[in-house]
C-alpha cells in the first residue's frame, strides 16, 4: 500500500489538460492505497481571486473530483484552507527554501512575468507550499502532469534538506506520471500547454464545455496543411497534440493512430477526437451536475478534513518536536 497525494487549484474552469494530466489518474490507484486529493485554494490565492468565484470553484472542484471517479469511501477529498498545518508547514519549508532556487522555477518565472512591479511574495514561496502539502502526508506518489515535474523535485530537495539537518521525518515522495495526456497542448498555440488561465477560450476545452462548443474548438484547432495524420511533435504540433489526446482517451498507441487514419483527411480524424472527448465528458458533467448543489457534498468535505487534519497533524509535530519548535 502507498500513499497518494495530488492537488488541483480552484483557479479557473478545469480543462481536459487537467483532467488527461492528472485527475483521470487520481482514481485509477485509489483501490489500494491510502490516497489524499485535495483542493488547494490557498495556492490559488497566490494571484488576485474574486472571493466569491474562488468560493464557488472551491465546491465545484471537489464535485469534480467525485464525478471523474474518486470515490469518497476509498479516497479522502478536502480542501486545503481547512487544515491549518499546510500554511504551518508551508512557513518552516519556506525558512528551508533559498530564494535562488525559487527564482529559477519556470512556472514561477511566467507568472512574474505578467505582473510587472508588482510580484506577490507567495507566488515565490509557492513551491514551499506545496512541499508542505506533499509531505505532511508521508507521500509514496503524486500524480500530476508533466509541468510539476520541477515542483517536485524541490519538494524532493526541501524533504532530504530537512531530514538532514533534523533527522528523519519526511518520506521522499516520487512524481507518478501517466502514459499520454501527461502535456496537452493549446489548440491555438500548440507549442504552449493548454491553460486554465489562458485568455483564448478556443485554445481550450473545459470540462463542463457542452458537445457543440467541444467540436467546434476542435474543428478550428490549429493543425498544418499536409493532411497526413502521423506524430511529430516539431513538425506537426497540432496534429501530435490531437493523436496524443485521442490515445490518452482510447488507450491506443500513437502508432495505431497513425495507421487508423492513414489516407484519411483532417476532417474525419478531427470528427473522432470530438467525438472521444465528448464521450469522455458527458458522464463527468451528469454527475457533476447533480452533486455540485448537493448537501453531500459539504459532508463528503468535512469528514475528509477531519481525517486528512489526524495525518497532517501526526507529522506535523514530529518536525516542529525535531527542529525544537515547541514549549512543553
Ligand atoms: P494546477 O491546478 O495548475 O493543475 C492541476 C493538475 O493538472 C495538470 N495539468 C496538466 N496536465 C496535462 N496537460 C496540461 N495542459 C495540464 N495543465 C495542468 C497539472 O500538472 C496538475 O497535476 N501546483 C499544482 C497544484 C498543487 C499540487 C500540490 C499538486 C498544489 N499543491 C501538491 C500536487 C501535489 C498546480 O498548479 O496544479
Amino acid at each position: 500500500m502507498s500513499i497518494i497525494f495530488s492537488g488541483i487549484q480552484p483557479s479557473g474552469n478545469l480543462t481536459l489538460g487537467n483532467y488527461l494530466g492528472a485527475l483521470r489518474n487520481f482514481s485509477k490507484v485509489q483501490e489500494g492505497n491510502e490516497c489524499y486529493y485535495c483542493v488547494v485554494n490557498q495556492h490559488a490565492i497566490t494571484v488576485p481571486q474574486d472571493p466569491q468565484l474562488l468560493h464557488e470553484r472551491t465546491r465545484a472542484l471537489a464535485a469534480i473530483y467525485i464525478a471523474s471517479g474518486l470515490d469518497p469511501e476509498k479516497s479522502i477529498l478536502f480542501v486545503q484552507s481547512e487544515v491549518p498545518e499546510h500554511v504551518q508547514l508551508g512557513w518552516i519549508m519556506t525558512t528551508l527554501a533559498y530564494v535562488g532556487e525559487l527564482e529559477r522555477m519556470t512556472q514561477y518565472k511566467d507568472k512574474a512575468s505578467k505582473r510587472g512591479d508588482s510580484i506577490p511574495a507567495g507566488l515565490l514561496t509557492y513551491p514551499p507550499l506545496m512541499a508542505a502539502d506533499i509531505l505532511l502526508y508521508q507521500t509514496n506518489y503524486v500524480p500530476v502532469g508533466d509541468d510539476q515535474k520541477q515542483h517536485m523535485e524541490i519538494t524532493r530537495d526541501l524533504a532530504q534538506r530537512f531530514n538532514r539537518l533534523y533527522g528523519d521525518v519526511f518520506t521522499l515522495p516520487e512524481i507518478l506520471l501517466g502514459h499520454d495526456g501527461t502535456r496537452v497542448m493549446s489548440l491555438q498555440e500548440p507549442t504552449k500547454k493548454m491553460s486554465k488561465s489562458d485568455d483564448n477560450t478556443t485554445a481550450t476545452i473545459y470540462l463542463l464545455d457542452n458537445p457543440k462548443d467541444i467540436e467546434k474548438k476542435i474543428k478550428r484547432a490549429q493543425t498544418d496543411s499536409e493532411n497526413s495524420v502521423h506524430y511529430d511533435v516539431i513538425g506537426k504540433p497540432g496534429i501530435s497534440n490531437l493523436i496524443e489526446i485521442l490515445s490518452a482517451l482510447t488507450d491506443k498507441t500513437h502508432d495505431q493512430v497513425t495507421e487508423e487514419y492513414a489516407g484519411k483527411g483532417y476532417g474525419v480524424f478531427k470528427k473522432d477526437v470530438a467525438d472521444a472527448v465528448v464521450a469522455a465528458l458527458e458522464p463527468i458533467q451528469q454527475r457533476y451536475n447533480q452533486l455540485v448543489n448537493a448537501p453531500e457534498l459539504d459532508d463528503i468535505l468535512e469528514k475528509g478534513a477531519a481525517k486528512a487534519h489526524a495525518k497532517a497533524n501526526a507529522t506535523y509535530e514530529k518536525a516542529v518536536h525535531a527542529m525544537g519548535l515547541y514549549r512543553k
